[in-house]
């Protein structure tokens, strides 16, 4: 990071292992149109809606100090009954989500605590993250300022165009990148404040604070922790957990 940058964050010098105060936000105000027709995130996996699986997570988490639910108006007042009926008891606020995702991401953003020092931005549809692939993205982000769990992609990727090969990037360099995203509170804040401003296109929040020049640190992310999108999704994601609690038990 320039010097410019850390002084404005006042980012310097994080030494591994410090505790910072971490406000999860947990995206849920989606529309799901690719499920067609089914919510997919009170779609029950293991016998329980994909939301409790995602929010027990972060809930369990020694490193997540409160949550932040954004969700779509009409939903607000079931997830504050499913929130009391589990008793998750981090969950500050449910709050009314925006039309993109990077819209409901500022919203939540703005809703996190005074004493916020780090976001962890998540998919409520990743309702499969360990707490191994969580911890270790807050940790890594307290001492690197922002961090993304990532894994090497399986398939050869080509880029197309007008229905032909243009070229095909060397895989070893590839990796899929998941949630939680983690950032230090204020650079991401004033990222996205920047994207917003400029209208600027971006696909996941990594992508916002990159464009300030600033570097992104991957962590170990796992191949299980999918984001449920198609009706497919949800087999697969009740296979694992069913196969999971085989061997929990
Ligand atoms: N999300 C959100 N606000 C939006 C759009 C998406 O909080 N305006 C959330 C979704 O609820 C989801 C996550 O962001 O947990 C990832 O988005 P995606 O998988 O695309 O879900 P949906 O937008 O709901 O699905 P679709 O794109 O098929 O409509
Ligand atoms: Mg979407």
């Amino acid at each position: 990071m320039s010097g410019l940058l850390s002084k404005l964050f006042k980012v310097s010098g994080r030494r591994k292992g410090e505790r910072l105060f971490c406000s999860a936000i947990i995206l849920a105000a989606g529309r799901g149109e690719r499920m067609r027709g089914r919510n997919k995130l009170f779609a029950e996996i293991d016998g329980e809606p994909v939301l409790v699986h995602t929010l027990r997570a972060f809930e369990l988490c020694p490193e997540v100090d409160e949550i932040i639910v954004v969700a779509r108006p009409e939903e607000i007042g079931n997830i504050g009954v499913l929130i009391s009926d589990y008793g998750f008891s981090k969950v500050s606020k449910v709050v009314r989500g925006g039309e993109k995702r990077q819209d409901s991401v500022y919203i939540g953003l703005m809703e996190a605590s005074p004493k916020s020092q780090l976001a962890a931005i998540h998919d409520a549809a990743r309702p499969l993250v360990t707490q191994k692939v969580i911890s270790e993205t807050i940790k890594a982000a307290a001492q690197f300022n922002a961090a993304a769990p990532g894994v090497p992609v399986k398939d050869t990727v080509k880029v197309v165009k007008s229905g032909e090969v243009a070229n095909t990037p060397d895989r070893a360099t590839l990796y899929a990148i998941q949630t939680p995203q983690v950032f230090k509170t204020d650079i991401i804040k004033a990222a996205l404040t920047d994207v917003l401003r400029t209208k600027a296109e971006v696909t996941d929040d990594c992508m916002a604070v990159e464009k300030l020049g600033l570097t992104v640190k991957i962590t170990h992310g796992d191949y299980e922790n999918i984001k449920i999108t198609t009706p497919s999704d949800l087999i697969v994601t009740d296979a694992i957990l069913r196969e999971r609690s085989v061997y929990e038990t």
